[in-house]
């Protein structure tokens, strides 16, 4: 998917959704970081009629996957947002719309008929975050998910590679976006760039664009953001509260003590404080003192079944998916973001079967040995 994804964007486009933060090693890591655990499979256990159904927020779902938040869906595939909660939908799983989306949340509930959670940025515009939580509120979304490792926008070199100044793409990229006439007809010339609808009423005329959103938006993450904003929020949501972006158990204690549903152990797939550990390096620890109290989800760098296997092993109650349905969603629209989250559930289904498990509640940490991380083989390059 992520090959097919790659011819179809222009590269801008793909690098956005590939990209990472200065030198990529906390992207890099993201993925090495599953080698570390290998399996140790149980044999002879009749796993005939196993499933992988679990409850999350106490509702029951088909698989442990919520789509992650991801900004700007929409220079992937017109409509992006509503395509990737469709695809959610089928597949009786949670989408986590972005604040920086190109959707609003009431559009999308109506648009998906399924469950969507909405992602929050606390923007240094109050007004915005007021709207925001209101307008998710009145939509019936299910859960808000303060993210709080963007207290200062990463630096993505990438950008600087692409955009000869903020929003304006250098000419090589111009000409090459060009050269992509299936995705040009599908997102730009049709419609325009796609808008930061949830932001831009709130921005000045002149920087309601969506080439001006982009270099207006990384202005406007404030480095004040704290754990006070956290307990107004929990005021304020009446539905779960998430916060995301969280490494540091003593972090997830905070969040337990000031009465949220959940934590998403996150580095922001490696698109903010670059060489941080991987999420799934610290799972076990948190898992072991908060998984009894709060809900914990993972995300950063997920891109098999067996990541997954292995996050439920070491204690997670649910997965969230970045980049792998965004391949889907990039390379063939809601029919590809379906394919993506198949491919994950079947791989899941599999690996399960393989271990020996019935279900998701059969892992646990007694299938796996840490060590030393294998070298990668052809297949994964
Ligand atoms: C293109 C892209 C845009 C993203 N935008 C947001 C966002 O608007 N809000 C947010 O909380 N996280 C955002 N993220 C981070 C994702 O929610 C998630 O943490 C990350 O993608 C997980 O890593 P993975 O892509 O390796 O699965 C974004 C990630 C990507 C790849």
């Amino acid at each position: 998917m992520r090959r097919i994804a790659r011819r179809h964007l222009p590269a801008f486009a793909f690098e956005y959704l590939e990209g990472g933060a200065e030198d990529e090693l906390a992207l890099a890591r993201n993925r090495q970081a599953f080698d570390r655990w290998r399996f140790l499979p149980r044999t002879l256990v009749d796993t005939t009629g196993r499933h992988l159904r679990t409850t999350l927020f106490g509702v029951e779902q088909p698989s442990p996957l919520v789509i992650a938040p991801t900004g700007l869906n929409g220079v992937l595939r017109h409509d992006g947002d509503l395509q990737l909660a469709r695809a959610a939908a089928a597949a009786g799983i949670a989408f986590c719309l972005s604040t920086v989306s190109n959707a609003r949340p009431d559009e999308v509930v109506a648009g998906s008929g399924g469950r969507v959670w909405m992602q929050l940025y606390v923007l240094n515009v109050p007004a915005l975050v007021d709207d925001i939580v209101a307008r998710a509120d009145a939509a019936g979304c299910e859960a808000l998910v303060f993210t709080t490792d963007a207290n200062v926008f990463g630096s993505r070199e990438w950008d600087r590679r692409s955009f000869r100044a903020p929003g304006s793409l250098s000419l090589r990229r111009l000409l090459d976006a060009a050269a992509h006439p299936r995705w040009a007809l599908d997102v730009a010339v049709p419609h325009g760039l796609p808008r930061f609808v949830n932001v831009m009423d709130f921005l000045p005329p002149e920087a309601r664009s969506a080439k001006a959103g982009v270099s207006r938006i990384p202005t406007l993450f404030p480095a004040s953001i704290d754990w006070d904003d956290v307990a107004r929020l929990r005021d304020r949501w009446p539905r779960r509260l998430l916060i995301k972006g969280i490494l540091d158990p003593a972090d997830v204690e905070r969040a337990v003590r000031l009465g949220c549903d959940g934590v998403v152990l996150s580095n922001h797939g490696g698109r903010q404080l670059d060489t941080t550990l991987a999420p799934i390096e610290v799972l076990a620890e948190i898992a072991r003192a908060w998984r009894d109290r709060i809900t914990i989800l993972i995300d950063s760098g997920f891109r098999r079944g067996s990541d997954v296997a292995k996050a439920i092993a070491l204690g997670a109650h649910g997965v969230m998916i970045g980049r792998a349905t965004l391949y889907g969603l990039a390379a063939g629209g809601e029919a590809g973001a379906t394919h993506a989250l198949a491919i994950l559930h079947s791989e899941l289904d599999r690996v399960l079967g393989q271990l020996g498990c019935r279900s998701l509640a059969d892992l646990g940490p007694a299938l796996l040995r840490e060590g030393e991380p294998t070298r990668r083989g052809l297949a994964t390059d």
